[in-house]
Order: C-alpha cells, then structure tokens, then sequence
C-alpha cells in the first residue's frame, strides 16, 4: 500500500510511532542523487531534479506532523569542487525550487532560513533566497533550515572569529566564554540540536555538517538513495528513533518494576 502524507497522520499508531514523542528538530544529509541517476544510465542532474520532490515530500509530512526544525544538506562547502556544469545545475533548481515552492510555504507557515555562506552562490540564487527568507520569516509553523555552501568547520571557525570580536571590544571576558556563548555565535543560533540525524545513500559519515550540534544527536542511516526516499522512509527513521534509548551519558532508566523494588527495600 502506497502511504501517502494523509494517512500517515491517522495512523501513526498503526507505524509503531507515538505523536506525543516525535523529535523536536530533524536533520537530513540528503545523499545518493548522482548515484540514483547514474544506476538509470542518466546524467546526475536527473538525480537533484527528483531529489527535489523528496524534499518537497519530507517538508510537507514534517508539517503535518508538528516537527518544529527540519534542516536539509543541499550543498557543501566541498561541493564546489564537483563539475561546473553539475554546480550550475543545482544552481538553477535551488531557484526553481524557491521561486515555485514560496506560495506553498506561506498558505503552510513554513519559515525559511539558511545556514552556510550564501554570498558564493550566484546572484540571483542569492536574491530569490533571501526574498523567501524575508517573505516566511513571520510563518510560525515549520521552520525549514537550509543549509547551502555550507562548512561546520567554517560555522565554527566564524563564531571564533565573533567571539574574539567581542573579547578585543572589551564586551566579554575570556572565562566567560562557555558552551552557550558558541552555541549562540552559529548560525543555528536559538535552534534546538537536532534530536535526530537522517543520512540517506547509506555513507555513515559526518561530511562536515553540524559538527557542533549533533553532539547527542540520535543518528539514522539509510541505504535508500535520497530520490528515493519519501513518508514511509521517514516514518521509518521516526519509529527507529523512537525505539532508542538517550541516555546524554547517564545511566540506563530503571524499569518502574525495579524502582519500586529498590523503594521496598
Ligand atoms: C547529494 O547527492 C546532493 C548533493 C551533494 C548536492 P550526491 O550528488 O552527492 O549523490 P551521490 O552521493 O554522488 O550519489
Ligand atoms: C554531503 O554529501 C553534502 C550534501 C548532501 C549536500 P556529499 O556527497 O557531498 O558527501 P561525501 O563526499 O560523500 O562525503
Ligand atoms: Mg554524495
């Protein structure tokens, strides 16, 4: 049975998913479009075109489900290096995509922000991404956190270089520098980290996305290539997600039985 985004909603039970306990903010390496292309003997662009509507899908099912934070890897820093005629391509559906998807965003509340460098991408790349920010920045449902020419490393690197802005000023002194004071100098400064970390294409790496904030992040890989992933995928991550036990280096909860044994005693 196809699952569709409608049915979901009514039978997260019947998936094994509790609605009181979905995470908070979701985060997605969204990996695998060359290859998927690449398997069909097409060109890799194929691959980012229907990577597209797998984001379209996930963006919508987040939603409904009353996830809070979603943030999407849709170009590193690295990724500069690839082909001129792959950037390009990319280039021109990012836009596609703001351009097309802004109405739907606004009637869904769904804020838009982006994390990275946004000054590399082209012009008019730029333009139609800050319109979007700009236009969705009151829409108080999803937020949706692009992540595009994007570095943690560089993020890092940045919030020292603030910091130390504020040090030489005389607004801060050094012992007063603490997690939060890094925490809040990121660009997903006042996001919650992400609960869990979904990578798709079955690479069980980091690639440099979120390196600060994924400290205790629950992390969920899956073969399925990203144009191939849609609500059963991600339902499936949910109820995987749900079924870990997050400990933030305590000790496994006693089961109620033997708390109240112990109190017996
Ligand atoms: C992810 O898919 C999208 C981007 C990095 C922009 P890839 O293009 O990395 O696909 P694979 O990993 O080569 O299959
Ligand atoms: C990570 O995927 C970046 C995005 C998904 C945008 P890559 O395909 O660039 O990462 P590596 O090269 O496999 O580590
Ligand atoms: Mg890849």
């Amino acid at each position: 049975m196809r699952v569709t985004a409608q049915a979901n909603l009514r039978d997260l039970a019947a998936h094994g998913i509790d609605p009181a306990r979905l995470p908070e903010h979701v985060a997605i390496i969204m990996d695998g479009n060359g290859r998927w292309a690449q398997r069909r003997g097409l060109n890799r662009l194929y691959g980012h075109r229907r990577g597209k509507t797998s984001v379209r899908a996930i963006v919508q099912l987040s939603r409904k489900l009353g996830i809070r934070y979603l943030s999407l890897y849709a170009f590193s820093t690295e990724n500069w290096g690839r082909p001129t005629d792959e950037v390009s391509g990319l280039m021109r559906l990012l836009k596609h995509y703001l351009t097309t998807e802004l109405e739907r965003m606004m009637k869904d509340r769904v804020r838009l922000m982006v994390i990275g460098n946004p000054r590399k991408l082209p012009k008019d790349v730029q333009q139609a991404l800050r319109h979007s920010v700009e236009q969705t920045r009151h829409n108080d449902g999803l937020t949706v956190i692009l992540a595009l020419s994007y570095s943690a490393r560089e993020e890092i690197a940045s919030a020292m270089r603030a910091i130390a802005r504020r040090v030489k000023r005389g607004d801060l002194e050094p012992e007063d520098i603490g997690e939060d004071t890094i925490a809040q100098s990121l660009g997903t400064a006042g996001i919650p980290d992400p609960d869990l970390l979904i990578r798709t294409s079955g690479e069980v790496r980091l690639s440099n996305f979120l390196l600060w904030q994924v400290a205790y992040t629950e992390i969920y890989i899956t073969e399925t290539l990203w144009p191939d992933f849609r609500e059963r995928d991600f339902l499936e991550a949910l109820r995987e997600f749900q079924s870990r036990e997050r400990r933030f280096g305590g000790v496994p909860e006693a089961p109620a039985d033997q708390g109240r044994l112990r109190a017996a005693h």
